[in-house]
């Protein structure tokens, strides 16, 4: 079953506009006729021709205030405190954020007739199986994947409220926003010929972050109605085409970066220190998702580098 792509002029707010996936929806969204609100935590400026609107979504009253002003006819929901390490250094506040705070937005977009798209996590599982989908049973082993899956039946759960978790894999590309991340680390770190340690114990459907975005503008984009039918009971998981070790994709930026030599360590996720284990296999099934919209880009990792880092040092 493919659908088709509603290209009627749709309002669309975009939370967590600043991170690493926000900016390119912004990117993607750019192109399309569509009137986009974007909301940050605390960023502020202007990405790809949009205002970046910064609003807790741990307050109440700004983000009613907020939400009113944009009238949003769908919400792409990728706000989140959203790194396993800033949530444990202050569970409290992940919870409020990421589970008070999304469900505070489902009550509005249920309220006001607008759909939601909730970005969850493959986090949700505990990776002692692998290729995960939509019916695996979810068991988060960080605080962070226990937030992520407990907002989800809050955003499924309400009668008046056409929704849809979408579980997205582990995500790659540059940062553009001007904030480097691990990404940005590593290819860095390949370039210059400096050595850094990658797990080879840790196995991930890695998605470029450009492939995340255009599945999820796409999705915003269908006609209202149309998400019942993807997924399984309101969920839906967006993976990367290829199964691979944190090590082997190293490796592969290395050869795509035409770095014969690179100085990259295997390390095993078991003896890094952490609070909460390190989730071994979270690979995720995407056949759902490549069955309705066969179309859209589902790069290999080279595929995806050509698109993103130019070959060369
Ligand atoms: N990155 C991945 O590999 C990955 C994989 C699976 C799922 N996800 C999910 O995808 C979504 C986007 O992830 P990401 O990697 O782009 O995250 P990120 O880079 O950490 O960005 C998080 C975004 O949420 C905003 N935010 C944080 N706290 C907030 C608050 N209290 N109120 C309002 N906004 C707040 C941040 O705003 P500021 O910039 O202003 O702080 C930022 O825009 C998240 O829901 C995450 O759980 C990510």
């Amino acid at each position: 079953m493919a659908l088709l792509v509603n290209l009627d002029l749709v309002r669309i707010l975009v939370t967590g506009a600043s991170g690493q996936l926000g900016p390119y929806l912004l990117r993607v969204l750019q192109g399309e006729p569509h009137i986009v609100t974007a909301w940050s935590g605390n960023w502020e400026g202007e990405l790809f021709g949009t205002p970046m609107r910064p609003v807790d979504l741990a307050s109440p009253g700004a983000v009613e205030a907020a939400f009113t002003r944009a009238d949003p006819e769908v919400v792409i929901h990728a706000g989140a405190v959203a790194s396993p390490g800033v949530v444990d250094q202050d569970p409290d506040r992940a919870w409020t954020v990421n589970v008070q705070g999304t469900d505070r937005l489902a009550g509005l977009c249920e309220s006001r007739r607008c759909r939601l798209l909730y970005v969850s996590t493959d986090m949700v599982f505990d990776g002692e199986d692998t290729a995960y989908d939509e019916d695996s049973p979810p068991r988060p082993v960080s605080a962070y994947g226990r937030s992520k899956l407990a907002a989800e039946p809050l955003v499924l759960g309400r009668s008046d409220l056409e929704a849809l978790v979408v579980r997205v894999s582990l995500m790659f590309g540059p940062s553009l926003n001007g904030r480097p991340r691990f990404f940005d680390q590593l290819v860095e770190a390949i370039r210059q010929g400096r050595p850094f340690t990658l797990f080879n114990d840790e196995w991930r459907s890695p998605l470029s972050l450009d492939a995340a975005a255009r599945a999820l503008a796409a999705l915003a984009s269908q006609a209202p109605g149309s998400w019942r039918e993807l997924g399984s009971r309101g969920v839906l998981h967006i993976g990367g085409a290829e199964r691979m070790t944190r090590h082997e994709m190293g490796v592969r930026i290395a050869g795509h970066l035409g770095c014969d030599s690179p100085r990259l360590a295997a390390g095993s996720r078991l003896a890094h220190e952490s609070p909460e284990p390190r989730p071994r296999d979270l690979s995720l099934d995407s056949r759902a998702w490549r069955t309705a919209f066969p179309d859209l880009p589902w790069p290999s990792l080279e595929e995806a580098l050509g698109e993103m880092l130019p070959p060369g040092r």
